[in-house]
């Protein structure tokens, strides 16, 4: 397993596995990897001659008071991760190879960037398209992975993809849960004993969404005071946000028909976690 932190060198490597015809599969992460992350990992190597998987904890997609100086970096253990897994490439640069002095150049979905998590988070989703973006400009994969768990960033990014016209197939893979259901996230680990136990509140609260809506509810403002209902009595857990939303443009709407994403994050304590489901309703 080759590990590179220079985009120059890794471009290098790319150009004569695409001489080669190789099939290129990227992985971008953040690293702390979980198996969410192993999942999408899996997918890539099984479908892809050579998979990269990229570790760069992005700065730009961090607002000032988040968590951008204590996100976990156990790079070691991350590596030998990736080599269990098969990965090929390990693409794991500074800040300043990404960003270097002088660094003016930003990728913006309009929109679909400022709904759900963006009106908590105004300068995430920049952030998150910006850095994929230059991913795919030195991997130049044929298939990049990303995670339903992140639901609103898959759908910014397969927009990015479709408007700029990177030629990589988008593949969004389902969410990977601990056995009690909380959905894994590198943020996890932040959370205490009793956190951890309060934090099943998200899915046990998309599971009550769901049967209601399984059960004949359509109006999504009685859906979200029952989840609101749900939720506040949680000592530790405060709502940032509960929505239904168009699973395309992210809109919020008003009466459920076919398919539409219920999503929402929510504080355990000072931990933000996000969950979601796609819901279909009967009719
Ligand atoms: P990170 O949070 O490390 O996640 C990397 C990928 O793993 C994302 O596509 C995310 O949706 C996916 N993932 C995380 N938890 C998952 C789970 N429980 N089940 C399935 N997939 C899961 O998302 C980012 O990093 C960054 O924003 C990034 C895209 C790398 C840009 O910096």
């Amino acid at each position: 397993m080759k590990i590179v932190n220079d985009p120059v060198k890794a471009q290098k490597i790319i150009k004569e596995l695409k001489l080669k015809r190789k099939s290129i599969g990227l992985v971008p992460t953040m690293g702390a990897l979980h198996e969410g992350h192993l999942s999408l990992i899996r997918s890539s190597c099984k479908e892809n001659d050579f998979t990269v998987v990229s570790i760069f904890v992005n700065p730009v997609q961090f607002g000032p008071k988040e968590d951008l100086n204590k996100y976990p970096r156990p790079i070691k253990n991350d590596l030998v991760l990736c080599k269990k897994a098969g990965v090929d490439l390990v693409f794991h640069p500074m800040a300043e190879n990404i960003y270097p002095q002088g660094y003016k150049t930003w990728v913006t979905v309009d929109g679909l960037s400022k709904e759900l998590c963006g009106k908590s988070r105004p300068v995430h989703f920049r952030g998150v398209t910006t850095v994929v973006a230059k991913l795919f400009n030195i991997i130049q994969p044929d298939a990049a992975y990303f995670g339903q768990k992140d639901a609103q960033q898959a759908v910014i990014i397969e927009k990015m993809t479709q408007d700029l016209n990177f030629l990589v197939k988008i593949q969004v893979m389902p969410t990977v849960r601990e056995r009690d259901g909380l959905a894994l996230s590198s943020r996890n680990i932040y959370l205490n004993k009793q956190e951890r136990q309060d934090a099943l509140v998200l899915q046990q609260v998309l599971d009550l969404a769901k049967s209601v809506i399984k059960s004949g509810e359509r109006n999504t403002q009685k859906v979200i005071f029952l989840m609101r209902r749900f939720i506040e009595h949680k000592n530790s857990a405060k709502i940032d946000y509960i929505e239904i939303v168009d699973c395309n443009n992210l809109l919020p709407v008003k009466i459920i028909s076919g398919k539409c994403l219920v999503a929402l994050a929510v504080w355990i304590g000072k931990t933000r976690l996000i969950d979601n489901v796609i819901v279909t309703s009967n009719r």
